[in-house]
């Protein structure tokens, strides 16, 4: 590891000037005008994966997205295979008048680089790719095959991916899958994250009169859409912060004894945790810790909300229309559509014979737990251990990674999540960041976790 080490510091500057040039370039999945920028980012990710030594690589289209495929073969035989998965799209920027520098003109500043997808998940997929460089470049070959799937609309739900890994799934076959788009514990603390939540996110549209009134004149015998929208959204969780849809809990895994007493060892600060935020209590559901209501158990929330008049000043008036955008986490074992048709149905039940309810359901993704022992889970805390000096711990994310359950469902592979982003970096919000001390570690472990694997047969 030593020459490898030395490697990366040899070579550090060059690594973050080029990650600099893909950080430069806004590959917003959900936006049409950025369509081509969405595709380069694909050519160039593509580019830097063969300087890093690897010839095969595949820029698959798709019907949305390209897919970045690519492939190592090495020469060892039985050696087993890693399949890493990360994304090199991001979410958009708005609102752009709080970053405090444009967030496609990546900076340096106190040890960490600013920039839209800088820790979600550019600054990881990159450290993957110069992890592969520095082991080829300083040891000639891997001693693992590595197969590298790298998409283009996470953002938006992974909405290509599953009929790739449907079609492919030979090309894709291997022992263990790494993804590297999930935050550690805390600086200095490395983690091995096993579980995420799933998402299901609704759009409400509660229609009342056919056009907007004047609140004095029609106030009183019409009902007020807004209003509505409002009773129904205020039933869908009780006193206790539990949610009341019918058949909401059925299938939610209840945590183990041994997962909360590992909650419970983790180093939390509540009131550092309110101090941050500025709030004066946290809030959530009775009995439950704030670290297992942010990770192991379902939550609702509205995103935004829209209606009526919301300018400068006030008007007077009686809405048409409100609209309400609201998701919730799931765990395991629930299942996005299931819950989108519990969802539905409630609304329906609920909503007041004056308005109209319509509902969309917009990308989901289902929750995952994956095995806290395996071969690659293993290499993973070894790899940690190497690169940070410290005993990884083990943790449940809040967030979703939607393709997580198919490398299980489809590829029967167990799934690491090895990250080196934080939770504070600003994932999907103005100034987000990546602690470059991280982007390093990140390199030394993946490098540590081929020669951890590298000593394993199939
Ligand atoms: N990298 C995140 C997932 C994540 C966030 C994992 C925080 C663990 C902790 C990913 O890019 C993401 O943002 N996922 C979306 C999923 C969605 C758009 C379907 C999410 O969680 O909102
Ligand atoms: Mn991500
Ligand atoms: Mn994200």
């Amino acid at each position: 590891m030593n020459n490898i080490k030395n490697y990366i510091l040899n070579n550090k500057s060059r690594f973050l000037e080029e990650l600099a040039d893909l950080l430069r370039i806004p590959s917003v999945s959900t936006a049409p005008e950025h369509i081509a920028d969405v595709a380069h980012c694909a050519s160039f990710v593509a580019e830097h994966i063969r300087a890093a030594g690897i010839d095969d690589v595949t820029i698959y289209p798709t019907k949305g997205h390209p897919i970045v495929y690519a492939e190592y073969k090495c020469s060892r035989p039985n050696a087993p295979t890693v399949l890493f998965y990360g994304h090199y799209d991001v979410q958009p920027v708005d609102p752009l008048n709080l970053w405090t520098n444009p967030p496609f003109e990546p900076t340096f500043r106190d040890g960490k680089v600013f920039a839209r997808g800088a820790t979600d998940d550019k600054g990881q997929i990159f450290l993957h790719i110069k992890a592969l460089e520095s082991y080829l470049k300083v040891n000639g070959e891997l001693p693992v095959n590595v197969k590298l799937l790298i998409e283009g609309e996470e953002e938006i739900g992974s909405v290509h991916l599953e009929e790739f890994i449907r079609t492919h799934q030979d090309l894709l076959k291997c022992d263990t899958v790494v993804v590297s788009d999930t935050p550690i514990y805390a600086p200095g603390v490395p983690s091995l994250v096993y579980g995420l939540r799933g998402l299901c996110y609704m759009e409400v549209t509660i229609t009342g009169p056919n056009r907007d009134l004047h609140s004095g004149s029609f106030g009183g015998a019409v009902q007020n859409p807004v209003n509505a929208l409002c009773d129904m959204i205020a039933t869908l969780k009780d006193g206790y912060g539990r949610i009341t849809i019918p058949g909401f809990y059925d299938d939610v895994l209840p945590l183990t004894q041994e997962e909360r007493t590992d909650y419970a060892s983790l180093p939390f600060d509540e009131e550092e945790y309110r101090t941050q935020l500025e709030i004066p209590f946290t809030f959530g559901e009775f009995g439950y810790s704030t670290l297992e209501r942010i990770s192991a158990r379902p939550t609702l929330d509205v995103n935004g909300i829209l209606g009526g008049f919301t300018g400068v000043g006030a008007k007077t008036v009686l809405p048409s229309i409100a609209k309400a955008k609201i998701s919730m986490r799931l765990v395991p074992n629930q299942d996005s559509d299931d819950i989108a048709q519990k969802f539905q149905e409630y609304l329906k039940t609920i909503a007041p014979p004056t308005v109209k309810v319509e509902i969309v359901n917009h990308h989901g993704a289902n929750p995952v737990l994956t095995p806290r022992d395996s071969m690659g889970m293993n290499a993973a805390r070894v790899a940690l251990r190497e690169a940070y000096n410290k005993e990884p711990v083990l943790t449940r994310e809040g967030g979703s990674i939607p393709v997580c359950l198919l490398f299980d469902t489809i590829l029967h592979a167990p799934t690491v999540l090895m990250g080196f982003g934080l939770s504070t970096e600003n994932a999907h919000s103005p100034d987000e960041h990546f602690l470059l001390d991280n982007f390093e570690k990140g390199i030394i472990a993946t490098a540590a976790f081929y020669d951890e694997m590298g000593k394993q047969s199939i």
